[in-house]
């Protein structure tokens, strides 16, 4: 709260200036670093039903259908992608396409079993373009972004896991705007009183990191989710 006491003085006579009324009035108190306005009840099962008919943003008219996270329901840790693209849009499920294959090879690599972690996205709805026949990915704008953001509130909520972005969009969903992967990829950073969590590269930014490169940027994603083993080892 800005407001000084003399600032709050004239808000009781003149009322607040509307964008300061409505943004205080309609956001609430997540572990997401952007804002969340509003959090659907219900444990998983019931969330995953309510958003098979989010209408909260225009993805859903032009997606085969929403596809929510998915893994096991007491899952310690959560890993977090961007959106689904067109394979989990057929299929429904996240990481189920080309960079969910990299991302189990990487996994196994750390010596992490995927039934034991929760999978999600950012955003539900796959979005693309059509070129011909072939519906080609296109990036979630902002104002999707934020339409979507109360399921990842909700899904973090229930769990309260520790959190793992892969890639930009999560990561500045979690820590903030002007989170850099590449600067901050694998450290922790505290969430809450009782999650934290860290940011590492998306599988599809290693797919599409030149080949020279790739190896290295691979090794860096499989180091970062190794730290995931060693913090659950470290709990006991
Ligand atoms: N990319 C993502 O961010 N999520 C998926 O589920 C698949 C690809």
């Amino acid at each position: 709260m800005r407001a000084t006491g003399t600032v709050r003085g004239k808000y009781r006579v003149h009322g607040p200036p509307p964008r300061t009324r409505s943004r205080e009035h309609t956001t609430v108190q997540t572990l997401l670093a952007k804002p969340v306005t509003q959090i659907p009840d219900g444990d998983l099962a019931t969330l995953r039903r309510k958003a098979r008919d989010c209408h909260a943003c225009p993805l859903w008219k032009r997606a085969t259908q929403t596809v929510f996270g998915a893994g096991a329901d007491d899952a310690r840790v959560m890993l977090i992608g961007e959106q689904p693209g067109l394979q989990e849009d057929v299929q429904g499920l996240p990481f189920v396409g080309p960079a969910g294959r990299l991302l189990d090879r990487a996994l196994d690599e750390a010596h992490l079993d995927r039934t034991t972690l929760y999978l999600t996205n950012t955003v539900k709805h796959f979005k693309y373009e059509l070129r011909g026949k072939a519906r080609l990915h296109k990036r979630a704008n902002a104002a999707e972004q934020a339409a979507c953001r109360m399921w990842l509130a909700a899904e973090v909520a229930r769990l309260q896991p520790r959190v793992v972005a892969l890639g930009a969009m999560a990561a500045q969903t979690l820590f903030g705007s002007t989170f850099s992967i590449t600067r901050e990829r694998g450290r922790w950073h505290r969430l809450g009183p009782d999650t934290e969590g860290f940011a590492t590269w998306h599988p599809s930014a290693v797919l599409r990191t030149p080949d020279e490169q790739r190896a290295r940027v691979y090794r860096q994603l499989v180091q970062d989710l190794s730290e995931i083993v060693k913090r659950i080892a470290a709990d006991g």
